[in-house]
This record gives C-alpha cells, sequence and structure tokens, in this order.
C-alpha cells in the first residue's frame, strides 16, 4: 500500500499530445465525458445501441438488463447469438477473410500464419469431430494446452457447439487440474503431447493421464490430443485421440449452435481467499460485447494493426485479448508460445521488430526483469531494436510502478505511444479503469478514469463514497455486460464474495483504492488474502492447504512480500511435526516442501522464502497474527503491540531464501 500512496504523492503527469487518435477509439476527452453522461442518463438506450451495432444476432434481445433477481443480472434478455459467427463468420463477408487473423511464433522461432477463411475451417472441422463423438450444447470441456493455433480452435469449436470449455493454464499441477476436472465437472479434455517453452519440453499429456488417474473422472469419456512434440506418449485407445485424425475428413463447415446470450462461454477459476479456487462464470453474449467495446477503446484499433498480448490462454488476458476479443475486431494478432527471456532478453523486441506490432500488451513483471537484464546486457535493449511500428502499449495484472513505467514509456514506446494501464479481474471480462488514447494527460502509476459504463467508487465498510485522496474498497456501483455471471456450482459465494449486504449490492473488487482530485485511480493492492506473483493470482489459504497436507507439516502460514521482479513473492513461515530443522536439514525439507508446491498447486506457487519456526505466532484467541508475520517477512520494524502473543520464538528464526 504504501508504494501506491508514495507514487501518488510525488508522481507527475506526462502530456500525451504525441498521440492522435486513429483508430476506433473515443476521440476526445471530450467525448468521452458526453459517452460517461450518456450512460448515465440512458442506461438501455447507451447498451443497446452497443449491442445492435456491434454484435451479430440470431434473435435480437428484447430487453436490455434484467434486474429482478439481483445480483443474478441477465444482459440482452432472450436474445440468440453464436460468439464464433462473431468472431469468425463474419469476417468472410467483410473483407477479411483472407487476412492473416494469427502469426504463430514458435518457441524456437518458427512461424506459422492463419487467414481468418482458414481459421474458421480448421475450428469447424474440429467441432463437427467433436459433434460425432457426440457431445452437445451445455457440456464440460477442460483444455489444457500450450499457446497455439491449435489451442484457440479448440476454444472455438467448443463455443461453436455451446460447449462449455474451461482452460486450464499449463503450469498448473495434474493436483489442480484433477480439483477443475472434478468441480465442472467436465466430459471432455483437450491437450497436448508437450509443451515447449524456453528450449524445454514439458509434458502436458501425462499429467492429465495422473489427474484421471486420481479418482472420479469417470465423467471423462475422451482425451483429444494436439500432437506438439510427437514423442511416445502413454495411450488409452479406448479414450485418446490425435486432434488432427480427429479434424480429418471432417466438413469444413459446421452449423453454428445459437445460444442463448446468458449461456456460459467459459468458466475460468482464479484464487480467492479461501483453500479452494473458484470457477468464474461468464456469459456468452455480455462478455463478447464488453471484450470487444474494449478492444476498440483501449487500444484505438485500426484494420492495419498487428496486435500482440503476451499473456497465456489460462488466463482471463488470454481468453479476452486473444482468444475472442482481437478475432472480434477480425485484426491480425501475434501468438506467442515462448517465454521473454529465451533464446535471450531481446525475444520480445525481436518479435515487434519482426513481425511489425503496432499495439503490445504486456505484465509489468516482464517488463521488470527485461529491464534488469537490458541494465546487465546493452545488447538486449529494446534500442538495438526498430520498434517504430508501435503505437500503444498496454500493461495487465499488477500494478505499474512509475519508474518501470516511464523505462517502458521511452524505451520501448519512444515516448509517442500512450500505455494502458488497464486495471481489471477476472471476474469483470474485460477492462473496466484505463487511460483512454486521447487523454490529455497520463500519470505513471495510476490506472486512470473508468470506461464509459463503468460505474467505478471507493468506499468505505457501510458502502459511502470516501473523499478524495483517501483509500477504500474499490467497487462498481451498477452492473455491466461483461461482469461475472456466477462461481460454479456455489452461488452462495458468489453473493457474499462480491455483493456483500452491507456494500448496498455494488460488486466489490477485492482491492483498495483511492480516486485523486482529478478522478484518476490509484489501486492499492489487494483487500484479501490474495497474493499477486508475477501478475498471477495465488490464495494464501490454499498455498497454506497444500503445505499442510504434507506429511511432515504441522502448522503453516502464509503471506506475501514485495519482490523486485516478481512483484509479490510468498513467503511461507513452517512448523514442522517433529523438531525444528536447521542447516542443511532445513534447507533440504525446504526444498521437498517447494518441490511439493509445484506437484499439489504449480510451480508458480512455490515459496521463495522458506521461515522455520517452534510455533506461529498467535493471539491468545488463537488467530495467526498475520499482519505481524508480513512485517517480519518485508523486513519492518515490529511497532505493534506483541503482547498478546503466546510465544515469541518464530522471530529467531530460520530462513531459508530461493
Ligand atoms: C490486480 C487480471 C493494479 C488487481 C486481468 C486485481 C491490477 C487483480 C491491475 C486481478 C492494474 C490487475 N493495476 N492492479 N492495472 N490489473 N490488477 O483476475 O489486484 O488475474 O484485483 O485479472 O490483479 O487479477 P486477475
Amino acid at each position: 500500500m504504501s508504494n501506491a500512496i508514495q507514487s501518488f504523492l510525488t508522481e507527475n503527469k506526462v502530456l500525451n499530445t504525441n498521440y492522435n487518435v486513429s483508430g476506433e477509439s473515443i476521440s476526445s476527452y471530450e467525448s468521452y465525458k458526453k459517452l460517461c453522461l450518456e450512460v448515465e442518463n440512458n442506461f438501455d438506450e447507451f447498451w443497446s445501441g452497443y449491442a445492435t451495432d456491434l454484435l451479430s444476432w440470431s434473435k435480437i434481445f428484447t430487453k436490455v438488463l434484467d434486474d429482478s433477481n439481483k445480483p443474478h443480472y441477465k444482459w440482452f434478455v432472450d436474445g440468440s447469438m453464436n460468439v464464433t459467427v462473431n468472431c469468425l463468420d463474419i469476417h468472410l463477408t467483410n473483407g477479411n477473410a483472407n487476412k492473416i487473423a494469427i502469426i504463430f511464433e514458435s518457441d524456437d522461432g518458427e512461424v506459422l500464419k492463419i487467414t481468418y477463411k482458414d481459421l474458421l475451417k480448421r475450428v469447424c472441422k474440429f467441432a463437427n469431430g467433436l459433434k460425432n463423438l457426440g457431445y452437445k450444447i451445455g457440456d464440460k470441456c477442460i483444455i489444457y494446452m500450450p499457446m497455439s493455433i491449435e489451442v484457440i480452435v479448440a476454444m472455438h469449436a467448443c463455443a461453436r457447439l455451446g460447449i462449455i470449455h474451461s482452460v486450464v493454464f499449463g503450469g498448473f499441477s495434474s493436483k489442480s487440474l484433477h480439483e477443475r476436472i472434478l468441480d465442472i465437472g467436465a466430459s471432455l479434455i483437450i491437450t497436448s503431447d508437450y509443451q515447449k517453452r524456453g528450449g524445454k519440453k514439458i509434458p502436458l499429456k501425462a499429467a492429465v493421464d495422473a489427474a484421471i488417474i486420481s479418482g472420479n473422472c469417470e465423467s471423462i469419456k475422451n482425451v483429444i490430443v494436439y500432437k506438439r512434440a510427437g514423442d511416445d506418449i502413454n495411450w488409452l485407445s479406448s479414450r485418446d485421440l490425435w486432434m488432427d485424425d480427429l479434424e480429418k475428413n471432417q466438413l469444413d463447415y459446421c452449423e453454428p449452435v445459437f445460444v442463448n446470450s446468458e449461456h456460459p462461454l467459459f468458466v475460468l477459476y482464479t484464487s480467492g481467499s479461501t483453500g479452494k479456487p473458484k470457477g468464474i462464470q461468464h456469459s456468452s453474449a455480455g462478455y463478447l460485447l464488453w471484450a470487444k467495446m474494449t478492444m476498440r477503446w483501449t487500444f484505438d484499433i485500426r484494420g492495419d494493426d498487428v496486435f500482440w498480448c503476451t499473456a497465456d490462454v489460462g488466463w482471463i488476458t488470454g481468453h479476452t485479448y486473444i482468444a475472442y476479443g482481437p478475432l472480434s475486431m477480425g485484426l491480425t494478432q501475434v501468438i506467442f508460445e515462448g517465454i521473454p527471456t529465451y533464446p535471450n532478453s531481446a525475444r520480445f523486441w525481436k518479435m515487434i521488430e519482426r513481425h511489425k506490432v503496432s499495439i503490445f500488451y504486456t505484465a509489468p513483471t516482464a517488463i521488470r526483469s527485461l529491464i534488469k537484464s537490458s541494465d546487465n546486457d546493452r545488447s538486449v535493449h529494446p534500442d538495438n531494436f526498430d520498434l517504430s511500428s508501435l503505437r500503444i502499449l498496454g500493461s495487465v495484472g499488477e500494478p505499474i510502478s512509475p519508474d518501470t513505467w516511464r523505462w517502458y514509456y521511452k524505451n520501448v514506446g519512444n515516448e509517442n505511444c500512450p500505455i494502458a494501464d488497464t486495471w481489471w479481474q477476472t471476474e469483470t471480462g474485460g477492462h473496466m479503469i484505463t487511460p483512454l488514447p486521447c487523454l490529455n494527460y497520463l500519470k505513471p502509476g495510476s490506472c486512470s478514469l473508468p470506461l464509459p459504463g463503468i460505474c467505478a467508487a471507493v468506499v468505505d465498510e457501510s458502502g459511502e463514497d470516501v473523499p478524495n485522496s483517501t483509500g477504500g474498497f474499490l467497487v462498481i456501483k451498477k452492473p455491466w455486460p461483461g461482469m461475472i455471471r456466477n462461481i460454479w456450482g456455489n452461488t452462495d459465494r458468489f453473493i457474499t464474495s462480491y455483493f456483500p449486504e452491507e456494500l448496498h449490492g455494488y460488486y466489490l473488487a477485492g482491492d483498495g483504492a483511492q480516486r485523486d482530485n482529478d478522478g484518476y485511480f490509484w489501486i492499492m493492492g489487494r483487500i484479501d488474502d490474495v497474493l499477486n506473483v508475477s501478475g498471477h493470482r495465488l490464495g494464501t489459504m490454499e498455498i497454506e492447504s497444500a503445505l499442510v497436507s504434507h506429511s511432515k507439516v504441522s502448522e503453516a502460514a502464509v503471506i506475501g512480500r514485495s519482490d523486485d521482479t516478481t512483484g509479490e513473492a510468498v513467503v511461507a513461515f513452517i512448523v514442522m511435526k517433529g523438531e525444528r530443522p536447521y542447516n542443511d536439514e532445513a534447507i533440504n525439507i525446504a526444498k521437498e516442501l517447494r518441490n511439493w508446491i509445484a506437484c499439489e498447486i504449480g510451480p508458480i506457487a512455490k515459496p521463495k522464502d522458506i521461515i522455520f519456526g517452534d510455533s506461529l505466532p498467535k493471539t491468545r484467541s488463537g488467530k495467526i497474527m498475520r499482519r505481524l508475520l508480513r512485517a517480519i517477512a518485508n523486513g519492518e520494524n515490529i511497532n505493534q503491540d506483541t503482547s498478546t502473543i503466546e510465544n515469541m520464538s518464530i522471530f529467531d528464526n530460520f530462513s531459508i531464501t530461493f
């Protein structure tokens, strides 16, 4: 929190006069204000105008919003449409048929391109294959694949048939995969033999096999495998099928299944404040509309753009700004299989030059690591590359510090490209608070102003607005089309987590924020037990329950500390069942626990610091003193009252950092 306040006080405005709106964004600040007023005064007309202009419907809706059963909002009532028609078929008749939809660059630099016409054919063939196997609207499919053209084909083939997909990030372990298979009740899994990242081959099908073997997966009828490496893998011929065998001999057109506006397009799991991830359920029409509107507004899209979002499809950013948004706009986009540091840290800059990328959307954690690399090795500095094709830069997933912002603005954007510091969440479906390219000035470190239609505010615990420059809870006071519809299988949790009674039914984002006198928003970090490590959400409770499930661990408390590269780092305080370990023994157990977490959740959740103690500091009523642990982990002075702590021995700890 203190970093955000600091930046708020000391950072200046950056004039945005070098940029002229030339695409589909809002042309000026005055037009932005006008739109904000329009939606305030004519809510229904505003949204219905965009929904009819921007989406293709098989049956037009009869009502914009049904709010009779809050917070179960229903958008575009009675409407029917199909998402893939809106992302693919429409481009066959609007001049984009032979336009490149995807430029795929593999980990080792090989490039494959596919046009809109051919992408639709592949989606149709694969969808026909799924149909022949008996899959249909309402079925659930887990997708566990690398970044590829094939993962886009898989997602859209599901959407073509109304199959609800749930993409699981390839970095999650088989245990996490298993949990998600069970929670969603999947009958189909689409995966790959391997994924290639940073020169390494990582098995995916083997993780799927392990997940299925762990039990209760009788619902899985098929595992369809995209052949990425072609090596021998375990095969169950009654269940497993190669993706290309399934596509072979299928017709290259498949009738779309038109679904109700509210039909779930996908469920994406994310961490919250309990031990179990929650399945965020999104709609079809409202979600896609918001994806398309935010693409236009935030990125000032032009027909000749080459768009590159570096996220993985396993996260919401990869859904909205890779799989759906760019295709809905008929854009050419880059999809990258690898990582920013392979074969060296110039990879991003090389790719921008090679593919003439005009809109580049990445995460602060990547920029921070590339700043470090180019400080050490000038040859990987962006200066060495022609980045003049860039028009707009974007940032997502975590706060971007003013220093990082300035480096990105100067060295990547050559002070010509506005930075869209996009604040949003898995639950919001698309951007919510972000600087429009037309803004007169940007403020490094601030995500600036809410988009038209987004009624963002900062309130206190009783839901009342707080004055400017005062911290509080970030809320959204009115519904918007891209909003979360439910938590899969847990309506109670949906209501209590996001629409708590005391906040007058506002959507509670889970972030602290403040607004300055210009109305610009400053995000101050999570208010719950969720960490943000390299832009990824991790629940401390999830990591704690994984740690205590290890046979040698008695108690665990997980908190975050700030970290130069990853933003936040996971710190685990551990009490063992037997004697507290020291020296080599402690190092070995710490390694064992880190591997355990990699297997239980995934490598991203591995603790960076492990601190062993005889007990955890608790109040007399038995509550773990997390604030105190946070202070210890961040090396801060302990200035809080520790008189209620039962046992202070945690302080002479033995700490291991990896
Ligand atoms: C954080 C990612 C500051 C925030 C799209 C939010 C940000 C969580 C920003 C959502 C930003 C995202 N500035 N913080 N521009 N963008 N966050 O669901 O804490 O993976 O609640 O969605 O990331 O993470 P999620």
